[in-house]
């Protein structure tokens, strides 16, 4: 946009006070300010303000809501067999090499208290590894098992991207090789005041906010990486938030049930602890696969049981899918196709003119599995919360770096289990991805490796 196009969309929609600082400002500074924020999308965020005005913004979804299908943990041989089908599909798309892995950390590490990108935490319970070491490690075991380059794409946001990528340069990327770790930067939007007007963060810049993780499908498409990754060959996207540990970095058997089902989005889930879980459900809405964020869903669908007394919608969404880049194509090729949520946030706003102060302000942002329902085909798959899911999110209490911490331990003791390696319970155990990836692979190699019982186990 031109400068004068900019100062024109302005007055289009009747920010007054933005064109009265701005012919306040230097000429130096009004450049800055023209060079700071003419790539918004103005349009956009007002055409939402008009689309949330005079709604409730419950985000409550109409239509008929019904248990969707599942594949459920396998119980009997047949569901195992099944489950070794997919496991050999999945194999050969890694071996071919179609497959690549994003990592979410464009949020901010708020709630937990952490200052730096989230993926910079240290968390695992002996070593110490940070998030993103022991992502970094499962792909490079991934890589070397197959003798194949497992791209990992990074989208951050403009606050943490300098200290996410300085991170990776600092630690060598943790033996990956630095040119197969792309970093993306999400977009941001202005946020507006209740009445629809712009907010100056200080006296050039607009108070922005990044557009959700939901971004992460249209960067990868206006980065270039997209078609980067389609050219070289690349057809599925393993995608997965930085904030659990556990999660099974391009897990074979989920890769070959998403290719067995022909699906363009598939998911993994976990039976809810609650019905008070703070995690999205994964439903049949109209006859279509959807995640409906907890505080959207009416609270007697989020409350319902069956006759035995068991949580009728049982899903959650553990924000582990595999989206096909075709796909992710598609829902760029005629704008962006995923919806806008408006959340009503207080933020503090400081600048020097202004006293710093608390106000309302409505942030615009799109959720990742809103592109499910609008797949062709989608398929989910269970999973046991203690092998693959224990997020960080709280500095305390439930999922808190406490949490994960145990998770980690608790499930190393069942490899060692597994393995038939007896060690006091109470013992910490830690190992690397860089040494075993499954408990099938762990026993395999601890057949032939001596296990010393100690407070702390590490194994490498
Ligand atoms: C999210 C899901 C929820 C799911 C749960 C599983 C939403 C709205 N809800 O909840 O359905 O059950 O995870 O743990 O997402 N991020 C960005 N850019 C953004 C916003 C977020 O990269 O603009 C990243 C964050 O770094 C984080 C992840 O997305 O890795 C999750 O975001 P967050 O807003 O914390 O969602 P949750 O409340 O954790």
């Amino acid at each position: 946009m031109t400068p004068q196009e900019f100062l024109k969309v302005l007055e289009h929609f009747g920010q007054h006070h933005i064109l009265e600082h701005f012919r306040a400002l230097s000429s130096h500074q009004k450049e800055v300010f023209l060079e700071a924020n003419r790539d918004l999308d103005l349009r956009l965020v007002f055409n939402l303000y008009r689309q949330f005005s005079g709604t409730d913004n419950s985000g409550r979804v109409p239509g008929t809501i019904s248990p969707p299908r599942i594949i459920c943990i396998p119980q009997g041989s047949g569901e195992h067999d099944d489950a070794l089908g997919a496991r050999s599909v999945g194999e050969s798309l890694l071996r071919r090499q179609k497959v690549a892995v994003l990592i979410v950390a464009g949020g901010q590490g708020s709630r937990l208290g952490f200052e730096g990108p989230k993926g910079t935490f240290p968390l695992s319970p002996i070593k110490g590894k940070t998030l993103f070491q022991l992502f970094a490690e499962q792909i490079k075991s991934l890589s070397a098992r197959f003798g194949v380059t497992i791209p990992l794409l990074i989208m951050t946001s403009g606050d943490n991207h300098e200290d996410t990528t300085r991170f990776f340069h600092k630690n060598r990327y943790f033996g990956l090789v630095p040119d197969t770790v792309h970093f993306f930067t999400q977009e941001v939007l202005p946020a507006l005041s209740p009445e629809g007007r712009l907010i100056l963060r200080d006296e050039v810049r607009f108070y922005t906010s990044p557009n959700g993780h939901g971004g992460s499908l249209k960067a990868l498409s206006d980065s270039g990486l997209l078609a980067r990754l389609t050219a070289a060959g690349y057809e599925e996207l393993f995608y997965c938030q930085v904030d659990n540990p556990l999660v099974r970095i391009a897990d074979p058997v989920f890769l070959g049930y998403h290719s067995l089902a022909g699906s363009q989005a598939t998911t993994k889930v976990v039976r809810r602890r609650s019905v008070d879980e703070k995690v999205g459900v994964y439903l049949d809405v109209n006859g279509k696969d959807a995640v409906i964020e907890y505080s959207d869903l009416d609270e007697g669908l989020m409350e319902a049981v069956d006759e035995k007394g068991e949580i009728l919608y049982w899903a959650g969404n553990t924000a582990i899918h595999i989206f096909s880049l075709s796909f992710i194509k598609d829902l760029n090729s005629d704008g962006f196709a995923l919806p806008y949520h408006c959340a009503k946030k207080s933020a503090y706003v400081t600048s020097s003119d202004w006293e710093p102060a608390s106000i309302d302000v409505w942030k615009f942002e799109t959720f990742v599995f809103d592109a499910i329902p609008l797949a062709q085909n989608t398929c989910c798959m269970e999973v046991a919360r203690e092998e693959e899911f224990a997020p960080v999110k709280n500095k305390d209490g439930p999922d808190s770096p406490d949490t994960a911490r145990q998770a980690l331990i608790d499930l190393h003791h069942t490899w060692l289990e597994k393995a038939g390696i007896a060690v006091p319970a109470d013992a910490k155990v830690e190992i690397s991805p860089l040494f075993a990836l499954t408990p099938e692979e762990a026993a395999e190699k601890l057949r032939t490796r001596k296990v010393v019982p100690s407070p702390d186990i590490y194994i490498e």
